[in-house]
């Protein structure tokens, strides 16, 4: 089948990429480029054989994103385009709600009036807001706690009210809990602008000596050594659940919700030292204050995507590190 990954050039798109080719897809990239790279069409070309179709475009850009549906047959869309970034959600909420809402809403009314209406999208555990209890399923209550958040549940409405309109459509919305790790050929990963947001690349960065110290977002939480715990899943275990979900749409229209994590909680120390194990380096680290907004504990249940989808996170905490740090010795080398 022909597939199109918005936001394909993005860290977890362009890992989905090569899974779907793999397996016999052809992926067709659609992407603005405000948060990746182009060279990342020739490095998925030097894993998959030959590199993908791009067309380098504006999610709300409804005439383009019809033209592609359209010129390259597609028949199913994985919409992983967004902005992601939570605190700057709360400086720019208006972005936030344009580009994730507007954006999605103009995806839809392009497969619509093309007549594609297979669609998995990129959601997110922060969907459940301040989790209510553990492992959170998804019968867990919902209620983002910002404007990112907000802009996740938005979408998801609007999918399910979709989908309710008209029973042809396929829809999977697939709420990731925290992804790490890289490719293992070390040829895409994730690279992110300016300061990291995210905890792994962080320490990658302070691993490789392009950071001097990790700060450690707060020690006192009821957690075991009191620094926040969370479900990390390997970016290429959350490739498969893409296609996991596909293969199920195939066979099933309305609008579905996954949780794609391993089950597992490990906290930030837990995670500093099993990057120092790997990588031979050391990760200094110093204890800061609590970030604003931050839970002491966030895991999954996976058991609905075990049960439904066949699928189960495989990729242990060490092949999470070990990936993640050849991606960053190779992106030290060739900066992008
Ligand atoms: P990413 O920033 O690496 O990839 C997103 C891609 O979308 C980028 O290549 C960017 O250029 C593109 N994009 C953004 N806005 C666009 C627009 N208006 N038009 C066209 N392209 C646009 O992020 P990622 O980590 O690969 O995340 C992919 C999706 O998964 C996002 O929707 C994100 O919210 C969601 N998600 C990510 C995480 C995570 O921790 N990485 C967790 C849960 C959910
Ligand atoms: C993990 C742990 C931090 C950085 C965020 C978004 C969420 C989702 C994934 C998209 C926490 C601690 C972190 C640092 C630290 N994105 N930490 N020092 O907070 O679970 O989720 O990204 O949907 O919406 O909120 O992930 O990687 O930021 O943090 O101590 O420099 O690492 O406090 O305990 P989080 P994270």
């Amino acid at each position: 089948m022909n597939i199109l990954l918005t936001g394909g050039t993005g860290y977890i798109g362009s890992h989905t990429a090569v899974v779907l080719a793999e397996a016999g897809h052809r992926v067709v990239l659609y992407d603005n480029l405000c948060n990746s790279d182009v060279g990342v069409v020739q490095r998925l070309g030097q894993i998959m054989g030959s590199p993908p179709a791009l067309v380098q475009g504006d999610m709300r850009d409804g005439a383009l994103l019809a033209q592609t549906l359209r010129v390259h047959a597609v028949g199913a869309v994985i919409h992983f385009a967004g902005l992601k970034a939570v605190g700057e959600s709360l400086v720019q909420p208006l972005a936030y709600y344009d580009n994730n809402v507007v954006g999605t809403l103009r995806l839809l009314q392009a497969m619509q009036e093309t007549g594609v209406r297979t669609l998995v999208f990129s959601s997110s555990a922060t969907v459940y807001g301040e989790p209510r209890y553990l492992p959170i399923d998804e019968a867990h209550p919902t209620g983002a706690t910002n404007p990112y958040g907000r802009s996740k549940l938005h979408i998801e409405q609007m999918l399910a009210d979709l989908a309710a309109s008209d029973g042809g459509w396929k829809i999977a919305c697939l709420r990731y809990f925290n992804p790490v790790g890289a490719h293992e050929s070390g040829l895409i990963g994730e690279d992110p602008r300016g300061v990291p947001n995210n905890l792994m690349p962080y320490v990658a960065q302070v691993a490789i000596g392009r950071r001097q110290r990790l700060s450690v977002f707060g020690d006192d939480y009821p957690t075991p050594d009191g620094t926040g715990v969370r479900d990390y899943i390997h970016v290429m275990d959350l490739a498969l659940g893409h296609l996991a979900a596909l293969d199920y749409l195939g066979a099933l229209s309305g609008w579905h919700a996954f949780n794609l994590g391993t089950g597992q909680g490990h906290s930030v120390l837990e995670m500093v030292r099993a990057f120092e194990a790997v990588s031979g380096r050391p990760v200094p680290y110093q204890v800061v204050s609590r970030r604003p907004g931050d839970v002491a504990s966030c895991y999954a249940s996976a058991d609905k995507a075990h049960q439904l989808l066949g699928w189960q996170a495989r990729r242990s905490l060490t092949e999470m590190c070990l990936s993640s740090w050849r991606w960053q010795q190779n992106c030290e080398n060739t900066p992008s």
